[in-house]
């Protein structure tokens, strides 16, 4: 068992010190409009906005070998040619350093007693990835050597990029004006934006013709330029565009030369786009983003105030325990990843291409969750976009671009746990800002500004389309899918390449798509879960009487899954569109599913007869291992037509029995709310990265984020991690640990402190900020119980229950004894 690297939490980075990760290791630079990824080798790509429609530089998915394409700086000194990330030359090198760390990535490489340390981020407000790179001689000879840069740009839309080579091969564009190249491929015509990579130094050269820099028959790995020593001064026409940079350098003894260069994007107005003569690009905007980031003074500057806006955005929930992983996760790398999945929701990581995704509605809505806190301005935005691709009668569409906030036709709607995590997601707006405003704020449906209604309404029809489309146990219809992506109970596909997702079959089709039988028990159990927030919602409003209507109906709904969805030791997944049990004891695979468990536990979905703690062993019996807790058990194992996806998978991996650690969150968050503080820790640090860090071989994706999967007991990778960075996991777990288990959790009246933690604990501090005041919490476990506040203070005062009444502004003592 192998680690690759380390914590290193004073400075919130983590250290790779091997440039041969299990898997590439990535960052993400840029938090508002221009992203890119990193690996630790500086693979990866940029993007603005949409990582689709407005691609920067090109990326090769699925390549052999792994990782190709990115920003690389090749370094030539006598016959030797070298990397300061290793790849693509994979020159072994004498010290390699990767730290990725707040939104920036430095790459340390040395050869020779040359040092070469790039740092790489996105300034705020900035267009732009900045890449300083500093070169020191540290050896006792002068040193001669030959610098370029590369970066391969992509023709903007990425798909199309990848597969319309009968037109993309004529088009590419480029100008060059001293050292700045301009990508322009479409900008003569339909386009208003382009591309530049420039260098604060004069060069020595340059190209921008992929195969002349490269050669036709070579790799990234040995360019013919830089094996040649020389660029080619090649201009692009057609072909590949690419953009390097070529200058020799002279150091002596001890000197170190610094050159900043800038991968920037423009947006003109269509009447400024061009220079009198109708053809040169403007490149006013152009000249003045080079200005801002120009010498290493500056790029210090926007470093520091990188670091300062991390430094911020971290200040408001930090938390002290016993355990540093802990800290670790909840104070940098959880929030990190937050933001992260808040932005780019599943689009663009090693495992999502960028095409397929944009904006999920279910991921979104649960994204928030997670972010909230952070910049809540961002979150309502981010609300109102997400309420506008909403239906009239509470449907959405389940995806959208973020480049045109339009609902993704290709995809429609009809999955039906969409409209709930919506209900869930303003209530923890609320929760967090006391922002009632928001549900006054008008938004259209269906992005048609003529049917825009106030969010309350939105919120209503949410609730009432799961009232209004129920099956005959009086559960909810199951329809395309819930959450579980994988199970498509109107699908009965046995056609090659029919999308599980989008595809219902035709015997349906009189029934309006989807089977009027198959009844989902998780989108019951989320119902019962997520429908009390309307009710409070409603009541602070002061709408009793439909408060009381939705709170009847939630009733209902308990008692409904009561009736005909407890299957004794724990609560069924479904019933099929044969009207058969599915996730039964009674099955003979796929007896026990973890998804509705956790939220009918929370529900207290018959607890006066023990179904909560009944399920919760049920749990621990028969889906938790060593690595998590499996999806399912036993895992399928052949394809069950009536189950749609699931069954496709072989056993253990992916929705057939994965560890998908998005749900195991869900499980943990219940072992806390019943007061079983030990098993939901056991179950966190089963699956929390940092705690993995130790089985880094095994484990393989970033010990620092969660990945969607770890495989399940089936899978004969037992144990390994996959898609990680963008998933609900990083939103529920950070939930999970410091709502649940910490029990610092916002409510619609103030700031609950009611923790669930392992017994052996003998408490924790935390520093929350919350709606303007700052609270400085202290919690003691004298009687070393899991859970149970004693007594609580608020600057001395004893206050009842576990509430801090909102203080609006200061700083104040909260001391909290359980026992
Ligand atoms: C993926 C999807 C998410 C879905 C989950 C389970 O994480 O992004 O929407 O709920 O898989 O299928
Ligand atoms: C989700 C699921 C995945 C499924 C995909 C289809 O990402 O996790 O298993 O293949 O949705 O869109």
């Amino acid at each position: 068992m192998k680690k690759f690297g380390y914590f290193d939490d004073a400075r919130k980075e983590y250290v790779i010190q091997s440039p041969q990760t299990p898997y590439p290791w990535i960052n993400y630079l840029g938090t508002q409009a221009f992203f890119s990824l990193i690996s630790n080798t500086a693979g990866g790509y940029s993007f603005y906005k949409d990582a689709r429609l407005r691609r920067i530089t090109r990326y090769r998915y699925n390549n052999v070998p792994i990782d190709m394409g990115g920003r690389y700086f090749y370094i030539k000194e006598g016959e030797t040619v070298w990397n300061p990330g290793w790849s693509p030359c994979k020159t072994k090198l004498d010290f390699y350093e990767c730290r990725h760390g707040m939104g920036y990535t430095v790459i340390t490489g040395k050869k020779n007693d040359l040092k070469a340390e790039v740092t790489f981020f996105v300034p705020q407000n900035y267009d732009g990835e900045v890449q300083q790179v500093v070169l020191t001689n540290e050896g006792s000879a002068a040193k001669t050597f030959k610098l370029f840069s590369f970066a391969e740009w992509c023709l903007w839309d990425a798909q199309d990029d990848c597969t319309n080579f009968q037109r993309n091969f004529s088009t590419g564009r480029v100008e060059v004006e001293g050292s700045t190249i301009y990508h322009k491929t479409e900008y003569r015509d339909r386009r208003d934006h382009f591309a530049f990579y420039t260098v604060n130094d004069t060069v020595d050269g340059y190209d921008t013709d992929r195969d002349s820099f490269i050669g036709l028959y070579n790799g990234f790995g040995d360019p013919q330029a830089v094996t040649d020593g020389k660029a080619t001064d090649s201009f692009a026409d057609g072909w590949s565009p690419i953009a390097s940079h070529y200058k020799e350098i002279t150091l002596q003894p001890g000197e170190s030369k610094t050159l900043v260069f800038i991968l920037g994007y423009v947006e003109m107005k269509v009447d400024e786009k061009f220079e009198a003569d109708g053809v040169t690009i403007n490149k006013v905007k152009a000249h003045a983003m080079i200005e801002q980031y120009n010498t290493p003074e500056k790029v210090a500057a926007g470093l520091a105030e990188l670091r300062a806006a991390w430094d911020k955005l971290l200040g408001i929930l930090n938390v002290n325990t016993p355990d540093d992983k802990v800290d670790r996760m909840v104070n940098i790398w959880n929030q990190y990843q937050c933001m992260v999945t808040f932005n780019l929701s599943r689009s663009a990581s090693y495992f999502e291409s960028g095409i397929g995704r944009g904006m999920g509605f279910r991921d979104s809505n649960q994204d928030i969750l997670g972010f909230v806190h952070q910049i809540p301005d961002r979150a309502r935005e981010r609300l109102i976009d997400l309420a506008s691709t909403q239906l009239e009668d509470g449907g959405c569409y389940h995806q959208y671009q973020p480049l045109t906030k339009k609902g993704n036709s290709d995809i429609g709607g009809d999955f039906s746990d969409d409209p709930l995590w919506m209900i869930l997601s303003v209530s923890a707006y609320i929760k967090e800002t006391g922002d009632w405003s928001i549900l006054d704020a008008m938004v259209p449906y269906d992005n048609d500004e003529s049917k825009a209604k106030p969010m309350l309404d939105h919120l209503t029809v949410s609730f009432y389309h799961i009232v209004n489309n129920l099956g005959p146990h009086g559960l909810p219809l199951a329809m395309r899918a819930d959450w579980n992506d994988c199970i498509n109970l109107s699908c009965f596909s046995d056609t090659p390449g029919e999308s599980f997702q989008t595809y219902t079959n035709p015997k349906f089709k009189a029934e309006g798509g989807y089977s009027k039988i198959a009844e989902s028990v998780m989108v019951a159990a989320l119902f019962t879960y997520v429908g009390p927030n309307y009710v409070g919602i409603l009541k602070h409003l002061g709408k009793d009487a439909e408060a009381a209507a939705a709170q009847a109906e939630i009733d209902k709904m308990k008692a409904n899954v009561m009736e005909s969805a407890f299957d004794g030791e724990w609560f069924l997944r479904a019933y099929d569109s044969n009207g058969e049990k599915m996730g039964s004891k009674e099955c003979e695979e796929g007896k026990i599913f973890i998804e509705p468990q956790g939220f009918a536990v929370m529900s207290e979905i018959g607890k006066e007869q023990g179904a909560d703690i009944k399920t919760l062993d049920s749990i621990d019996k028969y889906l938790n291992t060593k690595y998590g807790l499996v999806l399912n058990n036993p895992a399928f194992s052949r394809y069950y037509i009536q189950y749609g996806e699931i069954s496709t998978y072989p056993g253990g991996y992916k929705e057939n029995a994965g560890i998908f650690t998005h749900n195991n969150a869900w499980i943990i968050c219940a072992e806390a709310y019943a007061g079983r503080g030990d098993k939901a820790f056991e179950y966190y640090s089963k699956i929390a990265p940092a705690f993995n860090e130790e089985i880094s071989d095994l484990h393989k994706t970033e010990p620092y984020v969660y990945g969607q999967m770890i495989a399940g007991k089936d899978a004969s990778r037992f144990g390994e991690g996959k898609n990680s960075w963008l998933t609900g996991t990083a939103a529920w777990n950070m939930v999970a640990i410091s709502q649940y288990i910490l029990g610092v959790q916002p409510d619609f009246d103030g700031l609950r402190v009611d923790p669930s933690i392992p017994h052996a604990w003998d408490g924790f501090t935390a520093t929350r900020q919350f709606r303007g005041a700052t609270y400085r919490i202290t919690v003691k476990n004298p009687d070393h119980v899991c859970k149970g506040v004693k007594s609580m203070t608020v600057d001395g005062k004893a206050v009842d229950g576990c509430i801090i009444p909102d203080l609006g502004s200061g700083e104040h003592q909260v001391e909290v004894v359980l026992g």
